[in-house]
């Protein structure tokens, strides 16, 4: 199973991170190309390659960390997913009010995958702020927990191991549908949920 993180801002630091962290080999990719990423790159250690937009999206498992509004432009030129997974780790805000932007009632995540046609999407990494989600999960005896949903069960399943692999517990809250509740806006959006055991 390969690996990618597109974006290396807050959230795609955060996760680089964790691969590092669990010596888990990854591709990061941002809008300004490989070259931009050698100091990102030298931190964090040998598990993590820089790459281009073009490379990362040929990856087994995609994590979408860029802004919700440049996932066009991130997948466009995406060859075809055929079940490979992606991870959308996006969320859709308005600035500078911040508040859930108006989708006319759909799921980012829906929107999302609507431009992946042919990939198994899994919400995911979207409900941590990048600092938590960059400091270490094992907390207080027990693992910070990363909410799941997606329409194809073993991709989810698929996203949870990587979750754990990483440190994290996956709680797996059914399909895309079922996950509204950890999309922008909604209650679950928490920052310090544990898992003990
Ligand atoms: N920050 C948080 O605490 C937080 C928490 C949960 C979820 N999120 C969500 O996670 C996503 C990323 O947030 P962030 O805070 O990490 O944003 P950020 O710090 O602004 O980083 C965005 C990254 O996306 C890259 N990017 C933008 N357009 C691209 C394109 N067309 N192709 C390739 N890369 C592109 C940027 O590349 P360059 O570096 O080259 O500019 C940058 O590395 C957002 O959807 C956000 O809502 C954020």
């Amino acid at each position: 199973m390969t690996y990618a993180i597109i974006g290396s801002g807050a959230i795609g630091t955060a996760l680089a991170t964790q691969f590092a962290r669990n010596d888990v080999d990854v591709l990061v990719a941002n809008s300004r190309g490989p070259a931009s990423l050698a100091e990102f790159v030298g931190a964090l250690g040998k598990n993590i390659k820089a790459a281009s937009v073009q490379e990362a999206v040929k990856a087994d498992l995609v994590i979408l960390a860029v802004p919700f509004g440049s996932v066009p432009e991130t997948v466009r030129d995406a060859p075809a997913w055929n079940g490979r997974i992606v991870v959308d780790a996006t969320n859709a805000i308005d600035f500078p009010g911040f508040t859930p932007k108006d989708l006319g009632g759909r799921l980012s995540t829906d929107v999302v995958a609507g431009l992946v046609a042919g990939a198994r999407v899994v919400k995911a990494f979207n409900t941590l702020p990048a600092a938590v989600l960059a400091s270490d999960p094992a907390k207080d005896g027990g693992h910070r927990v990363v909410f799941l949903s997606g329409n194809d069960a073993a991709a989810t399943a698929e996203v949870a191991t990587l979750a754990e692999k990483l440190g994290f517990s996956g709680l797996d809250l059914g399909k895309l549908a079922d996950g509204r509740l950890a999309q922008f806006g909604g209650p679950l959006m928490v920052h310090n949920l544990i898992k003990h055991g």
